[in-house]
């Protein structure tokens, strides 16, 4: 389905293009999403695995919530959203902005990628906030090879209640996008579900894909609904076609 078709585009040039993605992205990959029928909120409380409260009451659930979702990670290949992703940033200037904390964005070949919520193969250190790669399973018996502390090495993940990454840049970038555009985001969480009222405000031309109609759908100028892997790489044909 898809509302809005090309030629009511407010016909601005698509000089720099935005991208947000969420769970539905990599959906299809075999990575849970979060809030869909069988999602992982249904499974887990949020309360208990992605709060800093939750890991101070019982790390050993939250490391072992993170090693499953790394594990699972390792597992999933990329599928045909993350390469058409790839093509755009390769024929155009794309910012791609994802609040998944997977790989598959680089593994599709997208060459750069802010991960606002972190990165599952990546480590944090609570006690220094040292940050560097990680690989396997996560316990508290690691240790910061910065500060050397027992028992604060953490997932470098964003927790609710803390600031996720790169504000500052993901502001400037859509400062001077001509295109904003959601990709399987349910639009539940800030700030991030409110980039498309930044954007609008600014007049850009924003567009949401998603499966069904996001929390934030009403503020797109254009839906396009449908899987990813077909949505996404069509969109991209548009995109670099015209
Ligand atoms: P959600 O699970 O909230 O939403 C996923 C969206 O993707 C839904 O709107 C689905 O309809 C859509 N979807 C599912 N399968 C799809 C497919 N094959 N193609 C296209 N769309 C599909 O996930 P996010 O919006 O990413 O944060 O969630 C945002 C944040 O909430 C996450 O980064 C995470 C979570 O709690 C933290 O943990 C901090």
């Amino acid at each position: 389905m898809l509302i809005g078709d090309r030629a009511e585009w407010k016909g601005r040039a698509m000089e720099h293009i935005v991208i947000l993605t969420g769970a539905g992205v990599s959906a299809e990959s075999g990575l849970g999403t979060f809030r869909d029928v069988d999602g992982l909120w249904t499974k887990y409380d949020l309360a208990d695995v992605a709060t800093p409260e939750g890991y101070a009451k019982n790390p050993d659930l939250v490391l072992d919530f993170y090693n499953a979702r790394r594990r699972n990670c390792v597992e999933a290949a990329p599928n045909p959203a993350h390469e058409a992703l790839a093509r755009l940033a390769a024929a155009r200037e794309v910012t791609l902005i994802t609040q998944n904390i997977d790989d598959l964005h680089e593994r599709g070949g997208s060459p750069s990628v802010i991960h606002m919520h972190g990165e599952i193969m990546r480590a944090l250190c609570a006690s220094c906030g040292h940050r560097w790669a990680w690989q396997g399973d996560m316990s508290r018996a690691d240790t910061c090879p910065s500060c050397a502390a027992d028992g604060t090495v953490r997932p470098d993940v964003v927790w609710f209640g803390e600031v996720p990454y790169a504000m500052r840049s993901i502001g400037d970038a859509i400062a001077r996008a001509s295109l904003f555009v959601a990709i399987g985001t349910s639009g539940a969480v800030y700030p991030a579900a409110g980039f498309v009222a930044e954007a609008a405000a600014r007049g850009i031309e924003t567009v949401e894909i998603n499966l069904e109609p996001s929390d934030v759908a009403g503020q797109f100028d254009r839906r396009i609904l449908g899987k990813a892997s077909e949505t996404v790489p069509r969109f991209v044909e548009e995109v670099l076609g015209g």
